[in-house]
């Protein structure tokens, strides 16, 4: 058979292959097969150097023709199957199906609490002031009256980086450093985590406390009764009873402790019937310390004698397990979503 019929036989062929394919893989098969460098194409001109010279220019020029007639079919095929697997996928596309929602976010308990309690005491006149969680001893201990060797210290559980250097036990330190800074009158409050040696139950070796700080002239109990009796109802309600024990810590003097009636039971001790859990059936819950502060510390930031004031300091897990109920302090640490998602 000479060359030209047999090139001129390659096209019809490859038709008859193209209409059998149904995908683009069965597409550059068929391309392989024809115009691949071993293909049927190239096969057929390996006879070229056979040929009279006379002839060869002819059927060079016939290959060529059929080289583009033959790309031109399988791309006119290509682009008709494209075309087809779109429709086909439009086909199965399901525009009713529901989509994916993003995930919201939600500001985290303590979090909440944290900024409720700073905007409470913003509105009472207090500034927010931040300082370091590693502390100087002197920030920590010993200008809150606590010199080396004081029992006092034991109070604290504290984790020692080195000798004189502590994970602060308490936010009281960025008071003192507060004092150092500024001249009084002053009222500023210091929200931020604080670390104890101590893992159980209800204790874990981070939390987050703030404390506040009042001080200017003729300041006194009666104006630390005062705010912090107004702070309380505005953070769990107009009805909450409010009464001070007298208690120790070594940077006040006098020192007392503040109750609140049981925001569970409201006091009642019972609830349904049932003791309750949260109050113990006291009706009262624990919830903060402070006191005027010992002249002691006001000496140590270099104030005079004759400023006073008052200071106080409460847990933020603390308050936010009584507003909302929650009975296991392990919860806010956990960081499940499902437990973090109740309070978007
Ligand atoms: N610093 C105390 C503590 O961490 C809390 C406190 C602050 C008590 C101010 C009285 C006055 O336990």
């Amino acid at each position: 058979m000479d060359l030209i019929t047999a090139l001129e036989g390659l096209a019809p062929e490859l038709e008859k292959g193209l209409a059998d394919a149904r995908s683009l893989d069965a597409l550059e098969s068929l391309r392989v097969d024809f115009l691949g460098r071993k293909g049927r194409l190239a096969h057929i001109m390996s006879a070229l150097p056979q040929l009279e010279p006379a002839q060869r220019p002819a059927v060079g020029q016939k290959a060529n023709a059929v080289k583009e007639s033959l790309t031109a079919l399988l791309e006119e095929r290509r682009l008709a199957l494209e075309k087809a697997l779109e429709a086909e996928a439009l086909r199965r596309f399901d525009a009713s199906l529901p989509g994916r929602l993003p995930w919201r976010g939600s500001l985290h308990p303590i979090t909440l609490v944290t900024q409720e309690i700073c905007d409470v005491l913003r509105g009472l006149g207090f500034d927010v002031a931040s300082g370091p969680e590693v502390e100087n001893d002197f920030y920590n201990f010993e200008s809150l009256n606590m010199p080396p060797e004081h029992p006092a210290r034991d109070m604290q559980d504290t984790l020692y980086v080195s000798d004189k250097v502590v994970m602060r036990t308490h936010t009281s330190p960025v008071q003192v450093r507060t004092m150092l800074a500024r001249k009084p009158p002053l009222a500023v409050i210091c929200p931020g985590k604080v670390y104890r040696r101590d893992s159980d139950l209800t204790h874990t070796p981070m939390f987050h406390q703030i404390e506040g700080l009042m001080v200017g002239e003729n300041i006194s109990m009666a104006h630390l009764r005062g705010i912090l009796t107004a702070f309380v109802r505005e953070i769990f309600g107009s009805a909450t009873r409010v009464r001070f024990r007298p208690s120790f810590f070594p940077f006040t003097e006098p020192s007392a402790e503040v109750d609140i009636s049981c925001c569970m039971c409201g006091g009642a001790g019972h609830l349904d019937g049932e003791p309750c859990r949260v109050c113990k059936t006291t009706g009262w819950v624990e919830i903060l310390g402070c006191g005027m502060v010992d002249p002691a510390v006001f000496e140590a930031v270099g104030y005079a004698p004759e400023v006073s004031g008052f200071a106080f300091g409460l847990g933020v897990e603390r308050v936010a397990m009584l507003k909302y109920g929650i009975g296991d302090l392990r919860m806010f640490f956990e960081n499940d979503v499902r437990f973090l998602g109740q309070f978007a």
